[in-house]
């Protein structure tokens, strides 16, 4: 007789990515057949090179802008570049991203009826009007400027989830992540808790953009990862969108502090203009996550940092 396998087959785009691979490694220790898609526009084979020997981990080198037919139980669509450096790049090509491969993996989700989670952003908040951005704020965007593909892309396919889930009864989780660090981030890619640490690790200046006194939110990888996975498997079919960030605020300054002291760097401090659209602060309000999830970070910044210094240490080419 044929034996069909239990194991939920689950689909991580952008899975060769930073919060992908991490990702990966998560639903594999859950006990999960792996498929991860990625066309390594930002994501790198090193990334899950330690995942290819495990039968349940399948890789396929794929673009999202296409359809994919495969069969699967779960999505979770995190193909996107995520920095301004990487989505600014080919900003058509990263709205192509957004929004076709949105369409695509939800017609996967509705031939397959699979659950699907998108990975959405804070950056649907633009540079905000009141801090911290409860679910329910709509937002402040510019429709037109050098953020936008990015923006605007992920604000669309939160539309597209939305009414695939009105329309065709599709079962859709909307995560909105706020800034996120760990090991696997690109170690150029102008993301700021790595920008400092490459630069304190190479004994170069720290590079701060205006006065340093902007705040930002940070969550260590593992965390958000936990909560996706928490999102993906409430029972109480909550399909948010829920903010999943660290609410613990620090301005820039600070954190370059922190990274100076933990490398025990002799980097020095310099200040360069604000790029356009920059927002002056961000910061989660998760209490839609605490109690919907009954989730909430609990990797402390200082724990976090010393993790990613090392791996940043540690890792030839990273
Ligand atoms: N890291 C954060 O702080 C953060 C914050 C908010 C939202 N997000 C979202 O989380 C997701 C993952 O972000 P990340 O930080 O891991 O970035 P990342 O760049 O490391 O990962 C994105 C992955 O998607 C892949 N990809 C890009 N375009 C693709 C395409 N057309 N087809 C197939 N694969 C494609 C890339 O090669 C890469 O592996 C993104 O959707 C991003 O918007 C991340």
């Amino acid at each position: 007789m044929k034996q069909y396998s239990l194991k939920k087959r689950v689909l991580v785009t952008g899975g060769a990515g930073f919060l992908g691979s991490h990702l990966c490694e998560r639903l594999l220790a859950d006990g999960c057949d792996v498929l991860c898609v990625d066309n390594f526009f930002t994501g790198a084979r090193r990334n899950i090179e330690h995942l290819l020997d495990n039968r349940a981990f399948e890789l396929m080198r794929h673009d999202v802008t296409f359809p994919l037919y495969v069969e699967v139980d779960e999505i979770y669509n995190l193909a996107c570049p995520a920095s301004p450096i990487h989505y600014q790049f080919d900003p058509v090509q990263t709205t192509k991203t957004s929004v076709m491969g949105a369409i695509n993996m939800l017609g996967l989700a509705k031939r397959t009826k699979a659950k699907i989670l998108q990975a959405s952003t804070s950056e649907v908040y633009g540079d905000p009007t009141i801090h911290p951005q409860p679910e329910s704020y709509w937002g402040n965007v510019n429709p037109i400027g050098t953020r936008s593909c990015y923006d605007e892309g992920k604000r669309c396919a939160e539309t597209l989830f939305f009414d695939y889930h009105r329309q065709h009864n599709l079962a859709i989780r909307v995560v909105r992540i706020f800034n996120t660090y760990g090991p696997r981030m690109h170690p150029n890619d102008g993301r700021v808790v790595s920008n400092f640490i490459v630069q304190a690790l190479r004994g170069n200046d720290i590079t701060i953009y205006g006065d340093g006194t902007q705040t930002r939110s940070f969550c260590y990888v593992t965390d958000l990862v936990d909560a996706m996975a928490r999102m993906m498997n409430n029972g109480a079919n909550f399909v948010g969108p829920v903010n999943i960030g660290n609410p613990g605020e620090f301005t820039m300054l600070q954190l370059a502090e922190s990274v100076i002291r933990l490398t025990g760097s002799k980097s020095k401090l310099v200040f360069q203009p604000l790029p356009s659209d920059d927002p002056k602060q961000r910061q989660p309000n998760i209490e839609l996550a605490r109690a919907k999830l009954g989730w909430q970070p609990t990797i402390a910044l200082e724990e976090g940092l010393k993790k990613t210094i090392e791996y940043f240490r540690t890792s030839p080419g990273a």
